[in-house]
């Protein structure tokens, strides 16, 4: 899977997506880092240990470099950044009855705003999986002769 590129200068107004969500129960918000548990949880029991593990940086960071989506006060997506090298979006999933509502897009775009508000003008998505869900969102391209990346030399 390829690195993508995205254009940090052209992302779309972030507010409209988490009003959005807020008018059907969901919100998206930054999260704190006294929630480092539920999240984690969360995302060991929906996706791996391995993207726990790299949220873990973004909750070093200050501010946590993580968004949420919770609905009734529990987490049902997440989007990291700033986490796995510098100036990359990821690890990010929703729970899967909760996706096609517009969840991983607003993530992605508040992620993408914090990037560009760290002082970057381009953003990489590594190893991206949903290659046309990052092109229609916000414009994403492939970088040619990006794999592998990052993820070559996994332990098992
Ligand atoms: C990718 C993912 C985060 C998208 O979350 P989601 O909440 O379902 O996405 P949204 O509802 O915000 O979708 C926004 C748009 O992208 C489209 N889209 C969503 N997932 C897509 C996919 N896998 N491929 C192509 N398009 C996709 C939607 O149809 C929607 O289109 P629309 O704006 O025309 O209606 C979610 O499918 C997921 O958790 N996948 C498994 C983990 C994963 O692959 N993470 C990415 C690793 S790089």
């Amino acid at each position: 899977m390829p690195d993508l590129l995205v254009n940090l200068l052209n992302l779309p107004e972030l507010e409209s997506f988490v009003d959005g969500l807020n008018h059907v129960g969901v919100r998206i918000r930054r999260a704190q880092p006294f929630e480092i548990t539920p999240v984690r949880e969360f995302i060991k029991d929906n996706f791996s240990a391995a993207w726990a593990d790299e949220v873990s940086v973004g909750f070093a960071n200050k501010p946590v470099t993580l968004f949420i989506a919770t609905r009734d006060a529990r987490v049902i997506g997440f989007a990291g950044y700033e986490c796995t090298r510098k100036a990359f979006f990821g690890p990010t999933g929703v729970a899967e009855k909760e996706r096609g509502r517009g969840i991983g897009k607003a993530l992605l775009i508040a992620s993408l705003w914090g990037l560009r508000e760290l002082g970057y003008v381009y953003g990489i998505i590594g190893a991206a999986g949903p290659f046309e869900f990052y092109r229609d969102a916000v414009g994403a391209i492939v970088i040619p002769d990006s794999e592998p990346g990052i993820y070559a030399d996994l332990l098992k």
